[in-house]
This record gives structure tokens, sequence and C-alpha cells, in this order.
């Protein structure tokens, strides 16, 4: 276990293992960040002659290990490049290949740029993030965090950083039980046991601080049939693990609005009877990023204490092949009675969101978000780094600020009235869920849900791209899970008080 301190202290004289500092890339060569002045200070004439001989440019993703000799208190001095500025992003992606280069240390001081509660939280969050590790099966493995970590800020006295230093690793241990969700194997998430997580999660959140708790409630398939979530219910047809639904109600006093979240839960992802290529079938484990996300984005709502009442919605199924699997050609009828016709059974997930979206319009929230890996057209649009945000104009513009305060990238894309035509064309149901004529396919799947928001104020959050990584870690983000989205929710909540 790694705790956490903020304090106001020099890097030069602080008796930690490494301290940790900046170099920003500069047109007349490295420079020292901002927190970085007393280490240069202690080196003196030193300090360029060595930045330049170890062949430092403060290149973004650079580190350089010194051993010190005494010239600060330190032993060990990692530098990190920060690139040409020290905005947030910068500072949060250096913490976390920081996080990555400090091994064999018991304690480490972080010395980047921390002066403003927005940067003490980007320090925190990204040392605590790109540090993550995902061990629950391997049978092996050394653990190198260090025992504590220092964040130097010259504000740490003022009450706004310690907040913002308190809500980071709030938001730091939610991003990481998304990551952990996520990379958990999906024989080991079926739907039970992941709603069975999240109403574990639920229980231990906010508690012991006088915070409002929140509640969960799970259907399982017996009371899905009651209410007529055909949706959930065909999508889970196929599988011997039968789906369930989540509801999630935070409800604090003097909440000056109202939240609905719903998330895609799909436990794994095989396509169903249109069944994916192999290689498609690889990470779909990740399929339920998307609940994970608003879970967890709803538990840390409720531990921060903002005065936003959440509800949020979670449906979650296993879609799979087998003689009860739903066919392409069957019709559903959703909960609340409109009729979908099925013409591709991997195009799932709009189908389970559409049940989860009508329950959440009946708890009448002021806005409705959406967060879903839904669509690999959005991947190939965006790349596999940005959110594709799709709803209603005033909606999607307060998720674009969100994003940019989380420090998480995002795109709005349009939803064109020929494309809502489409999704009205079946010539047997009410809806056609999919349309082989594959252009706009990722508007295709937003107009179709914002079939089921009966008009209310709502964005879609396509994550299919950025909520898993395949590579190898940079910045903050490391292999697998990167519970994208969590960070850039609570700042969509925190922007309604
Ligand atoms: N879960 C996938 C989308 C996905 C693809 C997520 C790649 C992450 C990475 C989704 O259920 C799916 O299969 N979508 C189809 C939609 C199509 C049939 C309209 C797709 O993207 O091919
Ligand atoms: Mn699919
Ligand atoms: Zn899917």
């Amino acid at each position: 276990m790694t705790t956490y301190q903020l304090r106001a202290a020099s890097p030069a004289k602080t008796r930690a293992d490494a301290v940790v500092v900046g170099v920003v890339q500069h047109a007349k060569g490295p420079k020292a960040a901002p927190g970085a002045e007393d280490v240069a200070k202690a080196y003196g004439r030193r300090f360029r002659p060595l930045l330049t001989g170890l062949g430092v440019t403060g290149k973004a993703g650079e580190v350089h290990r010194i051993p010190t000799n005494g010239a600060i208190s330190a032993p060990m001095l990692v530098l990190v490049g920060l690139g040409k500025t020290t905005d947030q992003v910068a500072v949060r992606r250096a913490a976390g290949v920081a996080a990555r280069s400090v091994t064999n240390a018991a304690s480490v001081a972080l010395a980047l740029p921390a002066d403003s509660p927005t940067l003490v939280r980007a320090v925190t969050e990204g040392y605590h993030l790109g540090g993550y590790t995902f061990t629950a099966y391997k049978t092996k493995h050394d653990s190198t965090a260090p025992g504590t970590v220092t964040v130097l800020s010259p504000d740490a006295r003022k009450s706004e950083s310690s907040e913002a230093f308190e809500a980071a690793q709030v938001l730091a241990t939610a991003v990481a039980t998304t990551r952990d969700w996520v990379n958990t194997p999906p024989a080991d998430l079926r739907p039970s046991e992941f709603a069975d997580a999240v109403v574990v999660a639920a229980a231990g959140a906010a508690k012991g601080r006088g915070r409002t708790k929140v509640k969960a409630v799970v259907h399982d398939e017996e009371q899905l049939a009651e209410l007529g979530c055909g949706g959930i219910l065909g999508v889970g047809a196929g599988s011997d693990a039968p789906p369930r639904l989540v509801e999630l109600t935070y409800s604090p006093k003097g909440a000056v609005a109202h939240l609905a979240l719903v998330g895609k839960g799909i436990t794994f992802d095989s396509g169903g009877l249109t069944i994916k290529p192999a290689q498609g079938m690889n990470d779909m484990k990740s399929d339920m990023a998307g609940a994970a996300a608003v879970v967890q984005a709803t538990l840390a709502i409720a531990e921060l204490g903002l005065p936003v009442k959440v509800s949020t919605f979670v449906p979650m199924a296993e879609n799979m092949v087998s003689g009860s699997a739903t066919r392409p050609g069957d019709v559903l009828t959703m909960y609340g009675g409109k009729t979908v016709e099925v013409l591709n059974t991997d195009a799932e997930g709009r189908l389970i969101l559409a049940d989860a979206l009508v329950r959440a319009t009946e708890a009448k929230p002021d806005v409705v978000l959406d967060v879903a890996t839904l669509t690999g057209h959005m991947v190939l649009a965006l790349g596999d780094r940005v959110c594709g945000v799709m709803g209603t104009d005033d909606v999607v513009d307060g998720v674009m600020a969100a994003g940019e305060a989380a420090g998480e990238a995002h795109w709005p894309m349009p939803l064109p009235d020929t494309i809502v035509e489409r999704v009205r064309a079946s010539k047997i149901a009410d809806l056609l869920q999919h349309d082989w004529n594959r252009s706009g396919g990722g508007l295709y799947a937003g107009a179709f849900l914002k079939e089921f928001t009966e008009g209310l104020p709502w964005a879609h959050l396509d994550i299919a791209g950025p909520s898993f990584h395949t590579g190898s870690a940079y910045g903050y983000v490391t292999n697998g899970g990167t519970g994208f989205a969590v960070t850039t929710v609570v700042e969509y909540a925190r922007s309604l008080c």
C-alpha cells in the first residue's frame, strides 16, 4: 500500500529515496520546470552541463535517473520530460512516466509543477495511475511501489490544494478499480459476478464520512422479464449466465441537479450469431468498460459529496452463441414498448442500452449521459485515444468542457436527419437496429439510442477506442483497461453544481 501526502518543502532538502523533477523542452535547450528550482539551485552551475551531458531534452515521455552524490538530500534524482508546456495534461503524463521509472524506493518526493490545485491533482492522479498494475493473475510478481509518495507544492497549506489532493486520490482509486474490472478475465466477471462486485463497491462508498450512501438495486432475469426489458434479455439469451440490470441512486440533501448515467455492461462480446472474426474478439472482455466507468464515477461523486443527485443504470449481459441466442431477423420489444428488428447480433450494445435509457428517463433527470464501447466505427473515425460525443448540443458542449477539465480527449460527432430516417426504416418493427450499409455506423448507433431518450437533454460517449490500451504504457495510461470517462463524468457532475 502506498500512502500519499501533500507538503510544502524544498525538494533539495527532502529526505526521500528519490526526488522527481520536471524538465521543459525549450528552444534554447532543456529547462528546469516549476517545482525544480531548488534542485537546480543546489546543483548551481553544474546543472545545465549535467542535463546536456545526459542528453536530456525535456521531450514528453523522456526519463533519466541519476545518483545525486550529495548534491541534494535524496540519493536519486529522476528527471522527467514535460514537453513544451506545463499544463495539467503534460504534468499528469509526466507523473505517470515517473511512477514507472522509480523502482526500489521506499519513499518518493514529487517536485513536478504543482503551483495550482489543478496541477496538484494532476501530479497525484498521474503518479497513482501511471504506477497501476494488474497482478491478480500473476503467481509471482514483485511490488516496486513506494510506501510513501510526497507531493510537493508551494501551496500545500491552502485548503484548495488539499481538497484537490484528496479529490485526486478518490478519482485515481475510482479509475484504478474501473481498470481492475475491465482487466478481469470474462469467465470471472459474468453478469451476476459483475453485479455483485458493484453492490459490494456501492456498500463501501461514502462510508464513515457523514456522506450520503449509494443505494443499489439488482434486477435478475426474472425481474427483467416482468419489467419487459426485451433488449437486455434478448442479448443475454445466448449465454448460460443470465443478464442483470443494476441501478444505483445517490441522492444527497440539497441536490441542485439530477444526473442520470447509463453504461454498457457486456461482460464478453463474441458478436453472438453474427459472430466476430477471431482477432476482433480478443479484447472483448472490455465491452463492460462503460458500465464500470459510470459505476465508479457515481461512487466517486458520492465520496466527494457533490450536491448532485445521480441515478445510474447498468445493463449487464454476455453476448454469446448458442441454440437459445437471438437471431438476425428477430424482433425484440424494449422496456417501454418500442419494437426493434435485429439484423446484426454484434450490434448488441444499443439493445441493452435502449432498456436502460428508458428506465433512466423515468427517473426524470435533468440530463442523461451514456458511456459505451459501442462501435468500431468510432475507432476508425477518431483513433483509439479520443472519445466521440453525440447528443443534445448543450450537453455535448458540457461534456467537451468536462473532458477538458479532466484531461481526457473528446470530439463532437453529428446525428444527421438522414441517419435518423434510416433508424426508423424497419419494414416490420418500429426501429431498425442495424443497417448493412455501414456508412456513418457510429452515428447510426447514436441515432438509435436517441430514440430511447424521450427528448431529454442527453449525450452519448462512444469510448470503444480510448477505454482499452493494447500497447505498452505511455504517460499515466497503462496496458489494458484505461478507466477512460470516469473523471470526465465526475467533472460533468461538478459542472452542474
Ligand atoms: N463492442 C463492439 C464495439 C467495439 C469494437 C468496442 C472494437 C471496442 C473495440 C460492439 O458491440 C460491436 O460489435 N459493434 C459493431 C457494430 C456494427 C455491427 C454496426 C462494430 O463496431 O463492428
Ligand atoms: Mn458487438
Ligand atoms: Zn459490444
